[in-house]
């Protein structure tokens, strides 16, 4: 088995290079064949779905666009803690059908944020596409149109996630050991 240190944590190799890509070859060619005929707009959330939505968006045979946004969090003066920003939005995507590229998805909390000003900006129609997704965690009822990979409740990093900023750049994507 492949171990890595990643700062103070051990990792082991869970989900290969050659997995990843030929997963990803799989739902692209399930994203074209579903969006065929529509005006798409994919946008990659920043910063771990940068390797993703580059490797997905090679292999989309769509005449589509793509784009960025990224969730900043500051402290709130309010009750209400930590508020998350989204920015980076420059595109006018009212009448669009939007594809969101995530990584992960975790407890939901980043997507609905997400789905929450997509709606607002009125685009006609908003898939959802993430690489790993954890059921256990999920707390929302979005539903998920594209999932990469189910994985369990644990932490990874490599291929765009990171641990505390690192990571990021390993082809594979490995899990947390106890
Ligand atoms: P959420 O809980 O679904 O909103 O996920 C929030 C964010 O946490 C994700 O976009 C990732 O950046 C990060 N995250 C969640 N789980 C992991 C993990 O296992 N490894 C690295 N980052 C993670």
């Amino acid at each position: 088995m492949n171990e890595i240190t990643v700062l103070d944590r051990e990792f082991s190799e869970y989900i290969t290079e050659d997995e990843i890509q030929s997963r990803i070859t799989a739902m692209a060619e399930k994203i074209t064949e579903d969006l065929k005929d529509h005006d798409v707009l994919f946008f990659g959330i920043l910063n771990g779905s940068f390797l993703f939505a580059a490797d997905i968006f090679r292999q989309i045979k769509l005449n589509a666009q793509i784009s960025f946004i990224k969730l900043a969090s500051y402290e709130g003066t309010g009750s209400s803690g930590k508020i998350k920003e989204l920015i980076g939005w420059n595109e006018d995507i009212s009448g669009k059908t939007v594809v969101v590229l995530e990584d992960i998805v975790d407890t939901g909390s980043t997507l609905e944020r997400i789905i929450g000003e997509l709606t607002l900006r009125k685009a006609s129609e908003v898939k959802i596409c993430t690489l790993l997704f954890k059921p256990d965690a999920y707390t929302k009822d979005i539903p998920i149109d594209y999932i990469g990979f189910e994985i369990p409740n644990s932490f990874v990093v490599g291929y765009g996630l990171d641990y505390d900023g690192y990571g990021r750049n390993l082809k594979s994507i490995y899990k947390i050991t106890k």
